[in-house]
């Protein structure tokens, strides 16, 4: 097991109508707060009339910021940001999912910043100060809710970038089951292949004595594997949307980590897609991870073999552990397309033609991963066999 110092600062407020708590809280922290929301979901269930009748209720004053979308694009935080300057906001509340969150989570550095945010994400600066912020989660998906990173789309050459930092971890999150029960089917599937890539973007290490956070990752994958076909049958079963939301969180407040090597190699080949055809960050997952998993596995058949057997109940070969391995990789990506993901970039409908030029932007500030270092050609094999 390796060193590690771990802090998840964020406090969780869990359970039915909790939202209705929101004002209640953001004063705590602050008086006027930039309401930061996305293309209109929340108006559509009727959550942004709650939101801000307890604001109201609270006797704070706000400023709206909408329109925020999936992979959510630099020119709007900086919008954010001079708003919050010009009225001199004091509290940011993201209602929304991770594309939300992250923007409200750049804005809310980039406030007392003198610079330019995407200093932050090129690692010119690193953020010291920020504004409070707020989370009502409306998808189980990102973890944002509770993590400590932040990824933006900088429109000029289109860059999707992270910065992680401890700082960026919401003050609060709010999460309530009920606010799930709007989401599409194919949204509700591409959050649960999110969840489960950062649990294995953990689990997929070569580090030995780490058979807590092992089992903690297998609970957490299995509990996703277990839920999400009943929430895609009713999207109303609050039981089933209470263990993946909190699932969701767990995965990526960095928990599951510790004291391990993390990978991250298949979110940085994801970034590429999202980057350029602006496709769903699950469903980008769900196509590179089965893919990324076929080219490493033979060097580290270890993490696989646990993951055949312990998670997708393969019975062991023991004659071949490379054949146990493959069909723990194989009932991954059969559930993928069992819930509705592709599995293909043919059914993301992203063409052959700049696989070339996302390999090169993947790799372009250092090989990737940790459980096997791939440079740009590894890439590339792997983007080819995800064709
Ligand atoms: O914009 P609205 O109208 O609200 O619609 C959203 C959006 O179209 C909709 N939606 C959300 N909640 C809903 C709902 N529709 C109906 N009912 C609800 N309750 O869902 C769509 C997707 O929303 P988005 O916020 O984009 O989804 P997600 O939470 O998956 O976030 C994806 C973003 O998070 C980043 C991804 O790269 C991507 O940009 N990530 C952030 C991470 C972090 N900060 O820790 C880690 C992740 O690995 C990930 O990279
Ligand atoms: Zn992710």
């Amino acid at each position: 097991m390796e060193n590690f110092q771990f802090l998840s600062s964020t406090r969780i407020i869990f359970g039915k109508g909790t939202e209705e708590k929101v004002g209640h809280e953001a004063k705590k922290y602050g008086s006027k707060v930039l309401l930061h929301y996305g293309g209109g979901s929340i108006r559509r269930s009727g959550l942004y009339d709650r939101i801000v009748r307890s604001l109201q209720e609270a006797g704070l004053e706000f400023l709206e910021l909408s329109g925020v979308k999936p992979n959510p694009r630099l020119s709007l935080v900086q919008e954010g940001i001079k708003l919050c300057r010009e009225h001199k906001i004091d509290f940011i509340l993201a209602v929304g999912g991770g594309s939300v969150i992250d923007s409200a989570k750049a804005i809310a550095v980039g406030v007392p910043y003198q610079g330019d945010v995407w200093d932050f994400f090129t690692k010119a600066a690193k953020p010291q100060e920020k504004l409070p912020l707020g989370v009502v989660l409306t998808i189980p998906a990102s973890g944002s809710e509770s993590s400590n990173s932040c990824v933006i789309t900088n429109e000029e050459g289109s860059l999707k970038w992270g910065m992680n930092y401890n700082i960026n971890r919401p003050t609060f999150a709010i999460m309530n089951p009920e606010l799930c029960y709007t989401l599409p089917p194919y949204q509700r599937a591409a959050g649960a292949v999110d969840i489960m890539a950062h649990i294995m973007e953990r689990y997929f290490t070569d580090e030995t004595h780490v058979e807590l956070t092992d089992r903690l990752c297998e609970a957490g994958l299995k509990t996703v594997i277990n839920n999400i076909p009943l929430v895609l049958a009713d999207p109303q079963n609050y039981d089933a949307w209470a263990e993946i939301m909190l699932t969701g969180s767990l995965a990526h407040n960095g928990q599951f980590g510790v004291g391990r090597v993390e990978d991250w190699a298949s979110h940085r080949i994801e970034h590429e897609l999202s980057a350029l055809y602006d496709v769903a960050h699950g469903a980008g997952l769900a196509t590179i991870f089965p893919a990324w998993a076929k080219y490493v596995y033979e060097k580290h058949l270890n993490p696989f073999l646990k993951f055949a057997v312990r998670v997708w109940n393969v019975d062991q070969d023991f004659a071949s552990p490379e054949r146990t391995a493959l069909e723990g990789i194989k009932r991954m990506k059969t559930f993928f397309s069992s819930i509705g993901m592709p599995v293909t970039l043919g059914e993301l409908k992203i063409p052959a033609d700049r696989l070339e030029e996302m390999a090169e932007k993947a790799t372009s500030r250092g090989p990737l991963g940790n459980l096997e270092k791939l440079y740009k050609e590894d890439v590339l094999a792997i983007l080819k066999s995800a064709l």
